[in-house]
């Protein structure tokens, strides 16, 4: 009750200066994909505070958490459990330098997230989000090679419609082009390869199309020179690319032929890890391939405190370690490499994931959760709906028989949001698509309002661009 009066008391302050708030960030904030032609002119809803799957914004409007925050917040807001880890380690210890000393969240995080690696992916570096732990696994596959003596070997094949992240390098990885404008993006060093969109089949079965998929790939390699590629990085499903899922097989195919040339295979699991899709980490169970490298952030921390990291294979650290390191030494690192407060909040939040069974109501629940996103097949606009676990996309397009969306399906996530934000839901707008991936607590009847919410969000959109056609018919 105290904290409900706390609460109370701190909408209204947040309510009073919400205003101040908002002129702040439009003056000052410069923000992740900001449309800079409005910069100083929008703002962002001002969100003040979460409970469970829910978040509050500056109007007091409870809002479902479709997105997840971003794909992030796996085991819902006001954990205290995950609070309290935090406080008791910033007062304990609050830093300590990873260059010269260790300290006990790092070590004992990395030791239990090895115990739920696949394979003998054993050996792991912390690093302070998602694009830090796929540059890092960039640069640990550079410097294994440069230490093995074949600096040629240096190519990265990714995918059309991945994301990799935002640094220099993971930003040149990323196949979302839409995203290259204005950036010196190209690097000599990186190949695209097809989207494993099994929209794009055309007239082939799936098994069909991942043989096109796996020759391109072979293809690709043929050109580069299998003696210079040294990376496959991919996500195991492309996420922000729209949660695109790969044919059955896919991911094991694409494995076996970088076995065959000695490429390393790097599954960016920044957004399947930590539970999304029922595991601690999916390469393995749910996608069936067990990776050289696997990358993490995110669900680590369910978005309490910023940290990511990367699992590496023994097999490879041996090559580059002990005898065979030649003298050499990974300098690649953060200041706050395995921070010691983020790390006690990715242990907590690891205890929680145990204490309450949340992989196990991951996987009891994805098929209701698919089940009701699928009840959203044939509404006006619905062009797609696909889902893995707790991640699930409805693609929406003005003509549903086209194959694919056009130029003018770009907004349709935008407006649709627009509407589910006054029903009481956040989606995750990309472009043409609503992708959900709430926090992993969800229950079945919170799964029930969020897709009422979107399917009424669709109806409204739908109504809308009827009534502008008839209109732009009548002048
Ligand atoms: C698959 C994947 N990898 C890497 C990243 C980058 O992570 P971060 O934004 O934490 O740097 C993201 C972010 O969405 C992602 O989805």
């Amino acid at each position: 009750m105290a904290q409900a009066g706390g609460r109370a008391r701190l909408n209204k302050i947040i309510g009073m200066q919400a205003r101040e708030i908002e002129a702040a960030a439009r003056h000052h904030l410069l923000t992740p994909a900001e449309d800079m032609s409005a910069l100083g002119r929008a703002a962002r809803p001002l969100i003040t505070h979460g409970e469970g799957i829910y978040v509050y914004d500056a109007m007091g409007r409870r809002l479902i958490d479709g997105p997840g925050g971003m794909w992030c917040t796996q085991v819902g807001y006001n954990r205290s459990e995950i609070a309290d880890a935090l406080q008791r380690q910033a007062l304990s210890l609050a830093y300590n330098s990873p260059w010269y000393t260790t300290n006990t969240p790092a070590a004992e995080l990395a030791a239990r997230i090895a115990r739920h690696t696949p394979g003998d992916l054993n050996r792991i570096f912390f690093t302070t989000g998602g694009s830090t732990a796929v540059d890092s696994a960039l640069r640990f596959v550079e410097y294994y090679n440069n230490v093995l003596g074949r600096p040629e070997k240096k190519h990265i094949i990714v995918r059309r419609d991945g994301y990799h992240g935002s640094t220099s390098l993971t930003a040149a990885c990323s196949g979302r082009t839409g995203n290259w404008a204005n950036f010196d993006i190209a690097s000599d060093r990186i190949s695209f390869i097809s989207s494993p969109n099994v929209r794009l089949a055309g007239n082939k079965s799936e098994a069909e199309f991942l043989d096109t998929l796996v020759e391109e790939f072979q293809q690709t390699i043929t050109t580069v020179g299998p003696r210079n590629v040294a990376v496959f990085l991919a996500e195991p499903l492309l996420a922000s690319g729209g949660v695109i899922i790969p044919p059955a097989g896919y991911h094991a195919r694409f494995k076996a032929i970088c076995d065959e040339h000695d490429i390393v295979y790097i599954s960016d699991e920044v957004v399947t890890g930590f539970g999304r899709c029922g595991e601690w980490f999916a390469s393995e169970p749910v996608f069936g391939v067990v990776p050289d490298i696997i990358t993490f952030a995110k669900g680590v921390t369910s978005g309490y405190v910023p940290l990511g990291g990367l699992a590496i294979s023994e097999r490879l650290v041996d090559k580059v370690s002990g005898a065979n390191a030649k003298g050499g030494y990974f300098s690649n690192g953060f200041t706050f490499s395995g921070h010691p407060v983020s790390c006690a909040a990715a242990l907590a939040n690891m205890d929680v994931i145990e204490s309450e069974g949340i992989l196990d109501h991951v996987k009891a629940i994805s098929g209701y959760f698919h089940e009701r996103l699928a009840s959203l097949a044939g509404l006006p606009l619905v062009a797609d709906v696909r889902a893995v676990g707790l991640v699930g996309c409805v693609e929406c397009q003005i003509d549903t028989s086209l194959p694919q969306a056009t130029e003018a399906d770009k907004r349709l996530g935008a407006r649709i949001d627009a509407h589910c934000i006054e029903l009481g839901l956040i989606v995750r707008p990309i472009g043409n698509m609503c992708v959900m991936s709430p926090p992993l607590i969800i229950t079945r009847a919170q799964i029930d309002d969020m897709i009422e919410m979107l399917r009424e969000g669709i109806v409204r959109t739908a109504a809308e661009i009827a009534a502008d056609s008839q209109q732009a018919q009548k002048v």
